[in-house]
């Protein structure tokens, strides 16, 4: 693939000079786009350890679960972060990031096992995307949009930071206070924090004793395991569940 045109001027731009941040790994450096496809595949192609990928627009924005990521212009940050090396708890880290990066200006909550939900709607989404020792950190986070902003089908389960707290919102800052937690994180990761990491997320995940719908079958949230498995108990049956779409209804 190649390398699409640099973004040289508006809102996103501007908010993001002037540019790198003093950081140990994330965010050394930092590359901004008009279009791409998804900032993922940016990331797995010319990586960069801790080059950090933004978009103001991907026209092929990839979500979990092989879902589609709305990721209109001028609404949100769509970045990737990509590391030459490989960590477990990356993605809980992603998660943390972004709800301490929020905490000053609002309550997020991680919805197990790495949505930002606030006030009950979800306002960003990860994923983590890896090949050998590549990786690519991709977050999405929904700031400018109005409910008419996203599709049909999101507008009861999606939002953003300006429609749930008080603005302005500048693209940038969030970005950057982002940037600047995982940072954090990331250098705990490397320097064998795993289990520590791993703890804060599990307990703002929040899951014990909670009833779920899992694939439609309905149980009680356990607990998180050692490895970040959401243990539930159906009928006497206790079920490790690493993926797929969990409703929590209480
Ligand atoms: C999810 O909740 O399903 C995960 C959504 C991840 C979206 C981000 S936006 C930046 C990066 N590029 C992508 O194509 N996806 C991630």
């Amino acid at each position: 693939m190649s390398e699409p045109a640099p973004l040289t001027d508006g809102e996103l731009f501007e908010d993001l000079t002037p540019g790198p941040l003093d950081h140990a790994i994330v965010g050394r450096e930092i590359r901004i786009y008009a279009e791409t496809g998804s900032t993922n595949d940016l990331a797995m192609t010319y990586g960069g350890h801790g080059t950090v990928y933004v978009a103001d627009r991907q026209h092929g924005g990839r979500g979990r679960l092989g879902r589609t990521w709305h990721s209109a212009p001028g609404l949100g940050l769509w970045f990737t972060v990509a590391l030459e090396r490989y960590a477990d708890g990356l993605t809980f880290a992603a998660a943390l990031a972004v709800r301490d990066a929020l905490r000053d200006r609002a309550e997020s909550k991680i919805k197990w096992p790495n949505d930002v939900y606030i006030n009950g709607r979800k306002v960003c989404g990860i994923l983590t995307e890896r090949r050998d020792d590549r990786v690519a950190v991709g977050i999405g986070l929904n700031v400018h949009h109005a409910e008419s902003d996203f599709p049909e089908e999101l507008r009861q389960t999606a939002t953003s930071l300006s429609r749930e707290c008080p603005g302005p919102w500048r693209r940038g800052a969030v970005l950057a206070a982002v940037l600047t937690a995982l940072d954090g994180y990331v250098a705990a990761l490397y320097g064998d924090a795993f289990d520590r990491v791993r703890d804060e997320w599990a307990a703002a995940c929040n899951v014990e004793g909670r009833t779920v719908n899992w694939e439609g079958s309905v149980g009680r949230a356990e607990e998180i395991d050692a490895a970040g498995a959401l243990v539930i108990r159906f009928n006497g049956d206790s079920r490790k569940v690493v993926s797929g779409t969990v409703e929590f209804l209480d």
